[in-house]
């Protein structure tokens, strides 16, 4: 009598833990390998000391991303000695080719599996799930999904780009087809998205290796025919790879947010033919103007590396020179980190000293901080339409068309809406408004 029959239902469950760092394509294949464990019964905790399993994806990008993965696979060596139990499974970009070696150097580990192998994955749960391992496997239905979703659409790199280790540990390009991609979108719409990110280290490069040739522009125009998502972004474009056409997509498809990273790397040409970038500083300049001409209001993003190899305090002047004359939403800015097995590791010192590195980094970074700031203020007193993402701290959070992240109070419920904010105030990272219209806006 009066026994409640959920919690004992729950604690049979067994449970997870999963630990994400890294990129938006990381964070899209960890969001889908949490989906696959939910799907058979798993139950998701907040960490990792007492979960069935652990679940590792992993960055490299940077010497330091490495040191953290490293820093946590011998956390989980001291977790696995007191409960054998226990199983751990590491993907991402820290497993490389030669898995037979990182199973020698990790013998705790129980399974490595290549970035995006959500297959290998999904085949391995199943096998233990159908030995009674972890658990019986109930198969539930896929539940809500987040207002904004990642769809990756092409996986791998072909630039090799020498100071970046991605194409090593990701593979060659392989694209999704537009069907598959379109499904996706279709599922998340369905389950209550209403913004899709497509993703891909060079989604310019998308169709390249598909027989029936669709691009980017052509897989953009079939998403935004799916009905429910009111914005698509995508994310990361090669400027080298922005073409004419897709330009003129961008500015005429009413669903594609007027909104683009577009990674210049340097602002010197030397530099960036030593980084095998493809494009001068002149050809970049000019993409920006074609398309800030084309598109109105366009949002820019841009990433920068400092402390390249050989880069003088002239060759920094010049990209410094640039951001202050392009003036970018945001910039990225990170230091120059060898990255084992790449073109530059291999042929060239690394020769700017750490300090004169973390200098510059804060001179950018200053710098940008100014340029965001007057940006952002010149939104004040104007309205702006935000998807609502959550509601964190008290507050609705969500972001502008431009990519603009907002907050307001409002004692309504606005998570997965539209709602139409006056800005009144703003700083570099972000705006702060509040609900102009009480109903939600242009949702079709
Ligand atoms: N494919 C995208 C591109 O072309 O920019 C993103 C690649 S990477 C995952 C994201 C950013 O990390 C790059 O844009 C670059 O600025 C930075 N990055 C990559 N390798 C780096 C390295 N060895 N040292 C410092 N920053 C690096
Ligand atoms: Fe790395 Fe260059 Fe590929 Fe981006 S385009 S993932 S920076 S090799
Ligand atoms: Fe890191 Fe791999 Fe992304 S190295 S930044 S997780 S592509």
């Amino acid at each position: 009598m009066g026994s409640n029959p959920i919690p004992s239902a729950i604690s049979l469950m067994p449970t997870y833990y999963l630990w994400n760092i890294g990129c938006q394509m990381n964070k899209a294949e960890s969001d889908q390998l949490a989906e696959c464990l939910d799907g058979v019964g798993y139950r998701r905790l907040a960490r990792p000391d007492d979960a069935d399993l652990v679940l590792l994806n992993t960055c490299v990008v940077r010497g330091n991303a490495e040191e953290r993965v490293r820093g946590e696979l011998s956390r989980l060596k001291g977790l696995k000695a007191l409960r054998p139990g226990m199983s751990v499974a590491v993907t991402g970009c820290f497993v490389g080719g030669g898995l037979e070696e990182l199973r020698e150097r990790f013998p705790h580990v129980d399974l490595f599996f290549p970035a995006g192998q959500v297959a290998l994955f999904r085949d391995w749960l199943s096998e233990r799930v159908a030995t009674g391992c972890h658990g019986a496997g109930v198969s539930l239905s896929a539940g809500p999904a987040a207002p904004a979703a990642y769809v990756p659409i092409i996986r791998g790199c072909n630039n090799f780009c020498s100071y970046c280790i991605v194409p090593y540990r990701r593979g060659r390009e392989i694209s999704l087809s537009p069907e598959e991609v379109v499904a996706r979108v279709q599922d998340l719409a369905g389950r209550g998205a209403r913004e899709v990110t497509l993703l891909g280290q060079n989604v310019n490069s998308y169709g390249k290796d598909l027989l029936s040739r669709a691009d980017l522009t052509d897989l953009l125009a079939q998403v935004n025919g799916v009905p429910g998502i009111e914005r698509i972004r995508f994310l990361t474009s090669h400027p080298r790879d922005v073409d004419e056409k897709f330009v003129d997509a961008m500015a005429r498809l009413d669903r594609v947010c007027k909104w683009i990273s577009l990674p210049v790397q340097a602002g010197d040409d030397r530099v960036l033919q030593a980084m095998r970038r493809g494009y001068t500083v002149e050809e970049y300049r000019r993409l920006v103007k074609r398309m800030r001409a084309r598109i109105p209001g366009l949002a820019l993003s841009t990433d920068v590396i400092v402390g390249f190899p050989g880069e003088t305090e002239a060759d920094f002047g010049r990209t410094v020179a640039l951001l202050s004359e392009l003036r970018f939403d945001t910039v990225h800015v990170a230091a120059y980190s060898v990255r084992p097995g790449t073109l530059a590791a291999r042929t060239m010192p690394d020769d700017v000293l750490p300090e004169q590195k973390g200098r510059r980094l804060q001179e950018i970074e200053e710098m940008q901080e100014r340029i965001s700031a007057e940006l952002n203020s010149s939104l004040v007193g104007k309205r702006v339409e935000v998807l609502v993402e959550r509601r964190a701290k008290g507050k609705w959070e969500g972001r502008t068309r431009t990519n603009k992240l907002v907050f307001f109070s409002d004692a309504g419920e606005w998570t997965g809406r539209l709602a139409d904010v006056e800005v009144t105030s703003a700083s570099p990272w972000s705006l702060q408004g509040k609900v102009a219209l009480r109903t939600e806006v242009g949702a079709r």
